[in-house]
């Protein structure tokens, strides 16, 4: 039996018909277990078809084939596609046309400066949630202007530094961050722009550590608190009052609670007009899902219908936080194998990236496909694969049928986001290096880091003089 995939999320006819931008119809090597190979038919590439795709066997980031970016730079290795990257913002962005809107693409999904001067040139506005974050905005060339600040412990120093930015709006997530943020803005003779992010007590149906938006979660203010704290925030001098801010939970996958959610908010934002507290913005966050096995996510379109039902005869500008829909599938995290290691209960593949390149899987469960970078010959086994990394939680992805040889290149699919970012040094491993490919050209984006970088911020006892 063959699966045919249907087309990855991201295509469903948000292809940019600018760049020619299309996300590959994947087939995957263990979609389909007798017909390994066969399942990942050579697939030619039609002319401007752009992303990740084989041709005559062997998987391409474009024009580039991944085993001469191995050669060049390395592995483990992440490589991004920048077709991928501007179809997805292009498309999320086009959506909401005639609508007053602005995207604000949430970094810390992946936050290499490269990839936010990409955004940046595009339009795009950024979420961040600390003061790092906004110091590599600026240095990405990004505008204050369009920055939202959201965050459950934002420090005093991060919020003067926000302030001295000039960004747009502050997602207040509780009365003493208000009270926080009120006191340094008074004591810096400027007026903080602020947005309440609500709690609307919604289930997102998504994995419990990425659902934000339930009475439970840590985050937002419980939609009944907020009437009365905008009410307060209304009246201190030194903060203004400009927007309401959700954002409900990351990889949904469903429409409904976006709406149940936005709903709630909207009856809150006529509340607070109809006693003068007029809102200029309404945020509904990111979250959207994307299709790492055989999720369905919602397709744009469908989400910017909703959105323009709800926001039917209103005023409001709309703001957008999205993150993984705009990076995660056009980022792969090439790895090689170093030593099969068959067993009885098991296979190993032990391969040179692992959890601290990718702690999805270990930290979620979270499933991503591996792909073969050259398709072979030979009888596929089942083969869990695993990195270096001296913990049993250290794999990135198990049970999965392939063919496979010592020495051989492995994409791991859809690592464009909360790859990366979420990557550590655990094991004193270097963090791998980032390349962008464009059209035939990549580009170096973060080298990889050296062993003597490892240590270098540590100081020995021996020479100190104890305090
Ligand atoms: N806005 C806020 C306030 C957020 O906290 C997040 C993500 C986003 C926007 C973007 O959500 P997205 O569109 O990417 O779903 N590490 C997890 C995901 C954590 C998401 C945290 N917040 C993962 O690897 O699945």
């Amino acid at each position: 039996m063959r699966h045919q995939r249907p087309a990855a999320p991201g295509a469903e006819g948000d292809g940019d018909p600018a760049t020619g931008a299309h996300r590959e119809s994947r087939a995957r090597p263990d979609d389909d277990v007798a017909g390994a190979s066969a399942a990942l038919v050579i697939r030619q590439r039609p002319a401007a078809v752009t992303g990740f795709a084989y041709v005559d066997g062997v998987l391409h980031a474009e024009d580039v084939p991944l085993a001469a970016l191995a050669e060049r730079f390395g592995t483990p290795c992440y490589v991004y596609s920048r077709a991928l990257l501007a179809d997805a913002y292009r498309s999320f962005d086009s959506a909401f046309a005639g609508l007053p809107h602005l995207v604000c693409y949430a970094m810390k999904a992946n936050p290499t400066l490269a990839i936010l001067e990409l955004f940046a040139s595009l339009g795009s506005g950024f979420d961040i949630v600390s003061g790092g974050e906004l110091v590599r905005v600026l240095a990405a060339g990004g505008d204050p202007g369009k920055v939202v600040f959201s965050g459950v412990g934002k420090s005093d120093a991060e919020m003067e530094a926000a302030l001295d930015a000039r960004i747009l709006c502050f997602n207040v997530e509780s009365a003493s961050e208000l009270d926080h943020l009120a006191a340094v803005a008074a004591r810096m003779n400027v007026r903080a722009p602020i947005s309440l992010r609500v709690n609307p007590d919604v289930d997102p149906l998504t994995h419990p550590y990425i659902s934000t938006g339930l009475k439970e979660s840590k985050f937002g203010v419980p939609l009944e608190d907020a009437h009365a704290l905008y009410r307060r925030a209304a009246r201190l001098p030194s903060i203004a009052v400009r927007g309401i801010d959700m954002h409900i939970g990351s990889q949904i996958t469903e429409l409904a609670p976006y709406r149940e959610a936005a709903a709630r908010m909207l009856s809150l934002v006529d509340a607070l007009a109809a006693e003068g507290i007029v809102l200029e913005h309404v945020d509904l966050g990111g979250g959207l899902g994307i299709r790492y096995r055989d999720e369905s996510p919602v397709p744009i379109a469908d989400y910017a219908t909703m959105v323009r039902e709800l926001f039917a005869g209103r005023r409001e500008r709309l703001l957008f936080e999205p993150g993984r829909r705009l990076v995660g599938d056009a980022g792969i995290l090439l790895t090689r194998v170093r030593v099969l290691k068959p067993a009885a209960a098991r296979n190993f593949a032990v391969v040179d990236a692992a959890m601290n390149d990718l702690l999805r899987p270990s930290l979620y469960g979270a499933w991503h496909a591996v792909d073969p970078i050259r398709l072979r010959a030979g009888a596929a086994m089942r083969w869990d694969i695993v990195g270096p990394v001296c913990e049993s939680g250290d794999f990135l992805a198990l049970d999965r049928e392939i063919a496979l040889a010592e020495g051989d290149l492995l994409a791991v699919r859809d690592a464009g986001a909360y790859a990366m970012a979420m990557s550590s040094n655990y094991n004193a491993r270097p963090r791998a290096c980032e390349v962008l490919v464009d059209g035939a050209a990549a580009h170096l984006i973060r080298r990889r880091e050296t062993l003597a970088e490892l240590h270098a911020l540590e100081l020995l006892l021996t020479p100190q003089t104890p305090l």
